[in-house]
């Protein structure tokens, strides 16, 4: 595998002092020849993980069409499939794996299939050498680092006939005006950094990421206000931890500066996420409380509610320094809505810190939340921690947990019936265009009907039925909203 470049562990882990990323502003510069490489063939891009997968699957889709290639829905029509991964459990993996196995069979049919893999699973340093043993179906790997490269690694393939495989381990530099297909006309995600530093002891994507490198706030600003007056009504800022924004620049803001920034643009909605409890500051709280654009819904990924776990995951907050955060939260912010991220079964969990995290949920009554069973990743400092708990135990602690998760989701949603929100529309029921599904302000999905509304219309919509995971309503735009 000589002139594969596949990734090192003790690469990805290194972190530099004043590290910043240059800012390259033309990666992306396709030769004549890779301009027309894909004339007359089809892609197919399948995303696995969270917003920042989301968000470099929007980059890969714009440089395959920017190379000639059409975007096709029906995957078993494709010339290239490109599975987008992500790692941050094994069951997330586990999908990749049993794809590539079904792509097998594609690749019999046509010899002339281009199979990649990209994301977070082709920085682990083991998974990709597996995949590159295992499955020689693959003819294509890169990693997070290194999209831009897309089009050399593509035409080496379809002119020499041979396999590509590049994945770095240290992170690159900061990529701007990457080409672009986004996927939805009225809400877009807009990276604000890339990479974490935190390194909880659980996760993989210090790992797989790499150190972070926030994006000049111009640049993002530039970005939000091109997408507005483009139409766009709703900017969700991401990035693995937003809090920390800018600490890696030494331009003298942070995200509360960029929240605020934004807001000025005058974007109708503006979200992010996520934010790490541990540095979420009182100027962030303001912003969110005052600005009447950025949305009143906060996720607050908990972890757990035992002070002894959270240490041991490295999340550095106490569980009296999350629910002073929570108290001020909901009692500065009107009609918040808060949902977090919890995990079960941490090495060595015993039942009663399982109950504290069961006591934490009693006190924020979260109005939704993910739940998890403790997924050991490689590299990871957990996974190789003492584990003497059963999966069994595991499995009906997750149960318990989901059942009370729920009752609060199913309470906060019942409380909706009768009253009128703002809803964005989403999306339209293929068989009866009467039939609509959106968000509220407060990220609450609901279901309802609507003679007049269109996608990426924000309409008032009296919620009749408020249930465990969503809400149903009416459109009552022609009444006032009495709600918010
Ligand atoms: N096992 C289980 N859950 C995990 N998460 C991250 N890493 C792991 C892991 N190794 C969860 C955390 C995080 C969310 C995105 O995924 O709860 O907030
Ligand atoms: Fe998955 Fe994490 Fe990578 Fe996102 S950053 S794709 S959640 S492993």
């Amino acid at each position: 595998m000589s002139e594969f470049l596949l990734p090192n562990e003790k690469d990805a882990r290194v972190r530099s002092r004043n590290y910043r990323g240059e800012i390259i502003r033309d990666a992306v510069r396709l030769t004549e020849s890779q301009k027309i490489l894909g004339n007359g063939l089809s892609y197919c891009v399948n995303t696995y993980g969270c917003q920042a997968n989301v968000r470099d699957g929007e980059v890969i889709c714009g440089i395959l069409e920017e190379m000639g290639f059409t975007a096709t829905e029906e995957m078993s029509m494709a010339d290239l499939i490109i599975l987008n991964t992500c790692a941050i459990r094994e069951n997330a993996e586990n999908k990749v794996v049993g794809e590539l196995g079904y792509l097998q069979s594609y690749k019999r049919r046509n010899p002339n299939l281009i199979v990649g893999m990209c994301g977070c699973m082709a920085q682990e340093p083991q998974m990709a050498r597996k995949i590159v043993e295992k499955y020689p179906i693959v003819d294509l790997m890169f990693g997070t680092h290194n999209i831009y490269r897309l089009p050399a690694l593509l035409e080496n393939i379809m002119k020499n006939d041979v396999r590509s495989i590049e994945v770095l381990s240290r992170q690159g530099n900061i990529y701007e005006g990457l080409p672009t297909i986004r996927s939805s006309r009225h809400k877009a995600f807009v990276n604000i950094m890339d990479g974490c530093d935190k390194f909880c002891t659980y996760c993989i994507v210090p790992y797989t990421r790499g150190q972070q490198r926030s994006r000049l706030m111009q640049d993002v600003l530039d970005e939000c206000r091109q997408l507005t007056e483009n139409g766009y009504r709703e900017i969700t800022l991401i990035g693995q931890n937003v809090n920390a924004y800018g600490k890696d620049l030494d331009e003298g803001y942070d995200f509360a500066d960029l929240l605020n920034r934004v807001a000025d643009i005058g974007t109708e909605r503006i979200r992010f996420t996520t934010s790490h409890p541990w540095d979420f500051t009182d100027a962030m709280v303001d912003a969110i409380a005052q600005r009447e654009n950025i949305m009143p819904f906060i996720h607050l990924p908990l972890q757990s509610g035992n002070d002894e776990i959270l240490k041991k995951m490295g999340r550095r907050y106490t569980r009296e320094q999350y629910l002073e955060l929570y108290d001020k939260i909901v009692s500065r912010v009107k009609d918040v809505a808060v949902s977090t991220d919890i995990i079960v079964g941490f090495p060595n969990e015993t039942h009663e810190q399982f109950i504290d995290t069961l006591k934490v949920v009693d006190y924020c009554r979260y109005d939704n939340a993910y739940s998890f069973i403790f997924s050991p990743r490689e590299s990871t400092p957990a996974a190789r921690m003492e584990d003497r708990v059963p999966i069994e135990e595991k499995k009906e602690r997750l149960a318990l947990l989901n059942q009370k998760l729920g009752e609060y989701s199913k309470m906060h949603n019942k409380q909706c019936e009768g009253k009128v929100f703002d809803v964005l529309i989403d999306g339209v029921s293929k068989t009866d265009s009467t039939v609509m599904c959106g968000y509220t302000r407060q990220q609450k999905l609901v279901n309802f009907r609507s003679e007049k509304g269109r996608v990426g219309d924000i309409i008032n919509v009296r919620i009749t039925e408020g249930m465990k995971n969503s809400l149903n309503g009416v459109d009552v735009s022609d009444e006032r909203a009495d709600n918010e």
